[in-house]
């Protein structure tokens, strides 16, 4: 039997860091062994927030695809491909907007909470509003079975799915119903304790050097009540513990428990999981450095992942205009 298929992607608009590691990548590394996969960089969706500087896109989305094969993305088992590569995605999103009212784009809680969020970059644009119109033809695209997210991305899925119902019950069976695969992996805070993003810089990147991952994580906050080095200290609360439990759960259930009795400090606390945390991004680091040393091979790999999606992506638009009725040649 065929394995059944996944798309899931990721907007190209900075750096990864461990948060994209444990909430996705780990994530979709493992899925290659089960699915049909593939992967792509949204860069159109990154161009509905970055559209007054859309130059960069380009260099982060070679970037990240570097690190997603350092975390064990295989572009031989899984298709990994640039969205823009693949034009197909532009006349899926049009007609599928025929079929989108537009209520159902405007009550998105995404909608209206990144319109505040990102209010600095004016995303009061009409292709803004059409998010997840995009993203239903990038799964739609593949007939896509399932799609592995995070949390934040159910709404859109949740759309993906009300768009695929209205396409097929117009048009005809032409779209399996694709399933959210949530990551179990728990929100992770940013090393300052408020949530990773971006724009607070409080990550650890996939390529921060040792010393940046040091001084990061020398920078975290503990137990506030953890005054004297001989207070009992409180992991539960406590961000260092949190990270410990990601990256060596056994590890973290013993300093926890040292923690707790007051018989480790702070500070050598967080010199220890410093070390656990370089020593854990050591390959993926290299290995990402490896490959952009060789533009020639990463352009190679991104034009077979983009022939392959366009294939796939060609056959799709035919089923879809035959369906609609619409095809003018044959
Ligand atoms: N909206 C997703 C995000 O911000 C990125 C994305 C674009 C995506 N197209 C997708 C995710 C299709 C899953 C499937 O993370």
């Amino acid at each position: 039997m065929a394995k059944p298929r996944i798309l899931s992607g990721m907007r190209p608009t900075g750096p990864l860091h461990i948060g994209h590691l444990f909430g996705a990548l780990d994530n979709w590394r493992t899925l290659q062994d089960h699915y049909e996969c593939y992967y792509m960089v949204a860069d159109w969706h990154a161009l509905m927030s970055e559209y007054k500087d859309p130059s960069r896109i380009r260099q982060y989305a070679r970037d990240n695809v570097a690190d997603w094969i350092a975390c064990g993305l295989d572009p031989e088992r899984s298709t990994i491909f640039v969205q823009s590569d693949v034009p197909e995605h532009t006349e899926l999103h049009m007609i599928l907007s025929a079929v989108t009212p537009i209520a159902w784009l405007e009550r998105c809680p995404t909608y209206k909470e990144q319109l505040q969020e990102l209010a600095a970059k004016e995303v009061n644009n009409y292709a803004f509003l059409g998010y997840p119109v995009l993203q239903a033809a990038d799964i739609l695209m593949y007939k896509a079975n399932a799609v592995p997210v995070g949390e934040d991305q159910l709404p859109h899925l949740e759309l993906t799915r009300e768009i695929c119902r209205r396409f097929n019950s117009l048009y005809g069976e032409v779209f399996p119903e694709p399933e959210a695969k949530l990551t179990s992996t728990p929100r992770i805070l940013g090393t300052d304790g408020r949530k990773m993003s971006k724009s607070y810089g409080n990550f650890i990147a996939l390529s921060d050097e040792p010393d940046e991952i040091r001084r990061k994580v020398w920078e975290m906050f503990t137990d506030p009540q953890r005054i004297r080095r001989t207070d009992p200290g409180r992991p539960e609360i406590c961000n260092v513990h949190a990270y410990w439990q990601l990256f060596d759960q056994e590890r973290a259930k013993l300093v926890a428990d040292q923690c707790r009795r007051a018989e480790i400090g702070c500070t050598d606390n967080k010199r220890t999981l410093a070390e656990v945390i370089v020593a854990k991004l050591d390959p993926i680091r290299s290995k990402r450095k490896e490959i952009l040393s060789d533009p020639a091979t990463l352009d190679e790999l991104l034009r077979r992942g983009a022939d392959k999606a366009r294939a796939f992506a060609a056959a799709t638009m035919r089923d879809v205009r035959q369906a609609m009725g619409i095809t003018i040649h044959g």
